[in-house]
């Protein structure tokens, strides 16, 4: 029997209770041996649930007890998370993670305790739920050099962006429902003001780069600001509104960004509703890839850390995963980076239009007391210059 302890019982954490006792069979085979939760920690009470006989609200129960070789982290948040996955990792336990907001911060200090230690720190549901994609990226596609990273990372806002666009359910509607499947965030601003996705970006590229992509070094827009109107513009265009989290890895260059973008339909993104996220990969050796699946919510995101767990008991000496460095990589200025826009100003200015922008086309949607158009490609820095001359009351850029 080999015994596990899990800290922080909420959504994702009772999710790992839930697949270690419904799926034990498999992983026994999986693992040789039975896996158990021995420990939960939490300072609630579940009384009357099977989780009650387990639980401990204090956290050297599981880093004295030497039964104890992986620890499941769900408690979300940099503190105490981080404190207690330290102690764990020193106390010579591998650790899985599900803890985006960690990772992204913290997490080279963490694979550097796990390395010398020779103990594992994985993490892989900090990225897309319960897809697979950042053992992929570690493992499998270590023979190319990955050019552009393009990934619906948010299950939230694409499940507001789906009702809204879909079926017209107002924001907050949308939001109160993501929330009630246990998909969002305790502070939904992470979700809406794009910084979940922006830490899953971040992640994704230091595995890439192995090196340290800070968060806070990568532009990021949420969807607050998308409006109906919005929504009518890119029906009438044929495309979808979708939070991107997009890098682009030059030789000499690495633009990243966060931001909601219009999606043709050629683009396998177009077609990624509801909670579901999807990240395109694009290798120079495999060409493109597409990683899709549900990239919220309990089962899946479970499923993820439990594999995880698999994986470092199938590995009980040494780490499995050396991670990234602690240097910083500097990313671009992204004012150099291109793309065309939809942009809407107030009828009395559509004629100003094609001066400022004079490849812009006008959008053939019938918007009241204003216009739209799509600009020409030119770079950030044109675009904010040009569009000054201009009342511009929305703007969202167009995925090449
Ligand atoms: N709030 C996150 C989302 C949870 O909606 O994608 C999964 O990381």
């Amino acid at each position: 029997m080999i015994s596990i302890a899990i800290m922080g019982f909420g959504t994702i954490g009772s999710g790992v209770f839930d697949v270690v006792n419904i799926n034990r069979e498999i992983l026994k085979k999986h693992v040789g041996d039975e896996v158990q939760v021995k420990y939960v920690l939490d300072i609630r009470e579940f009384p009357g649930q099977p989780v009650e006989k387990v639980l401990v609200n204090d956290v050297n129960r599981i880093l004295e007890d030497p039964e104890i070789t992986v620890v499941v982290e769900t408690m979300g948040g940099v503190e105490p998370a981080y404190t207690f996955v330290k102690k764990a990792l020193e106390a010579g336990k591998s650790v899985a993670t599900s803890n985006k907001e960690l990772v992204a911060a913290k997490g080279h200090e963490l694979m550097a305790a796990a390395r010398e230690k020779g103990v594992s720190f994985l993490f892989e549901a900090s990225v897309g739920g319960g897809i697979p994609i950042l053992r992929p990226l570690r493992t499998c596609l270590t023979a190319d050099r990955i050019e552009e990273i393009t990934g619906i990372l948010n299950g939230t806002t694409n499940y507001i962006l789906t009702k809204m666009g879909q079926e017209g359910t107002p924001f907050e509607t949308a939001l109160s429902e993501a929330q009630a499947m246990g998909f969002a965030e305790r502070r939904p601003e992470a979700d809406v003001e794009g910084h979940d996705a922006c830490r899953k970006l971040a992640i994704l590229l230091s595995m890439v780069l192995k090196e340290r992509v800070d968060p806070a070094d990568i532009y990021t827009e949420g969807i607050t600001k998308i409006t109906a109107v919005d929504f009518v513009c890119a029906r009438a265009l044929g495309m979808e509104i979708k939070l991107l989290a997009d890098a682009e890895i030059h030789e000499d260059a690495v633009f990243a960004m966060v931001s909601p973008f219009l999606v043709k339909p050629d683009n396998p993104l177009y077609a990624v509703r509801d909670v579901f996220n999807g990240i395109l990969v694009h290798g120079n050796m495999v060409d493109d890839l597409l990683f899709y699946g549900r990239g919220a919510g309990k089962e899946a995101t479970a499923s993820a850390v439990v594999g995880d767990v698999v994986e470092m008991l199938q590995h009980p000496a040494g780490t499995v995963y050396d991670g990234w460095g602690e240097e910083k990589r500097v990313l671009s200025d992204i004012t150099r980076d291109r793309h065309s826009f939809l942009i809407r100003v107030p009828d009395q200015e559509a004629e100003a239009v094609p001066r400022a922008f004079p490849g812009a086309e006008a959008v053939k949607a019938a918007l009241e007391g204003e216009a739209a158009f799509v600009t020409e490609v030119l770079s950030e820095q044109e675009f904010s210059e040009r569009a000054e001359k201009l009342s511009i009351l929305g703007r969202i850029r167009v995925h090449a």
